[in-house]
């Protein structure tokens, strides 16, 4: 069925401009950097940073992965923060979550720089975004989400949108681009979380149903209206029923049984992930140019 919103696809368009405005800048002698900080060795962690390094590398990106052990101190994290906020060569900085819980995440992500935060969760940058101040950055899985609406030509002004799930990484900046007075936005928003008395009823008036909440498939087909649009965050790990002792990734929509009933639909692994990274490098370019101009 041809309703499968093509993430690897549109991501590959996202990198090609960014691309383009990296050599732009190459030319006048600026090279475009990022540099990761993962602390201790979560193998997701590990995984991911390594894509991201990969892909900004494809893309002629500086970049760089400085590792610390687990046992490094917040003031420890908080003295490296400052001195890549004080080297021009790194135009972004990101830090990976999750960090150890003797480490205060609100703390560390306050102490980048807001300029170079191409993650968008430095309070500053939070405010920018609920201010509809397009002068911050925007948290990149969100804003990849967003993408794949505008790129996929869905409907956005004036539609009922459901954002399931109001993290700080990926609902509550959903909520707000969509909310947004503006081009692309302009959505009626509802945001449901662990407390909502009936989110199957919110569901189904959805023109649009984005998925983030971490509950494996927990949309059915039953909460899906016909021929809405349907975006699935979710990347959950749960044990493999084919393989006994394994596990596999699933989403946070039931995909099989949705799929003939939404009008679009993003497939899991090769939806919205693939942009989360065009995003950052696509925020990592733009830190370059407002630093560079
Ligand atoms: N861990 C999971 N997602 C993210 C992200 O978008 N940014 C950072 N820094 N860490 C993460």
């Amino acid at each position: 069925m041809q309703n499968l919103i093509d993430g690897r696809a549109i991501a590959a368009q996202v990198h090609a401009e960014t691309t383009l405005r990296a050599a732009a800048l190459l030319q006048r002698g600026v090279q475009p950097g990022i540099v990761f900080v993962r602390v201790g060795e979560d193998p997701a962690s590990q995984v991911y940073v390594g894509m991201k390094e990969r892909k900004a590398r494809e893309l002629q990106i500086r970049s760089e992965t400085l590792v610390l052990p687990e046992s490094t101190t917040e003031r420890e994290l908080l003295v490296l923060i400052r001195r890549l906020n004080a080297d021009p060569s790194w135009h972004g900085i990101l830090v990976q979550a999750p960090l150890p819980t003797h480490i205060r995440q609100a703390v560390i992500y306050a102490a980048v720089d807001p300029a170079k935060d191409v993650d968008g969760f430095h309070p500053a940058n939070v405010g920018r975004l609920l201010l509809g101040d397009e002068g911050g950055f925007v948290p990149c899985t969100p804003a990849g989400v967003h993408q794949l609406l505008i790129r996929s030509h869905i409907p956005i002004q004036g539609a009922e949108v459901v954002v399931l799930g109001r993290g700080n990484i990926v609902g509550k900046p959903m909520a707000s681009i969509l909310l947004q007075k503006g081009r692309h936005a302009n959505a009626t928003v509802t945001v449901c979380h662990s407390a909502t008395r009936d989110a199957a009823a919110h569901c189904r008036r959805a023109d649009i149903l984005v998925a983030a909440m971490g509950v494996p498939l927990f949309v059915k087909a039953s909460m899906v209206k016909p021929g809405a649009t349907v975006i699935d965050v979710g990347v959950n790990r749960v044990p493999d029923p084919d393989k006994p002792g394994a596990t596999r990734l699933v989403g946070d929509v039931d995909f099989l049984k949705v799929q003939p009933i939404a009008g679009r639909i993003t497939p899991n692994p090769g939806g919205v992930g693939p942009m989360t990274i065009a995003m950052l490098l696509a925020n990592t370019v733009e830190a370059a140019e407002r630093q560079s101009a």
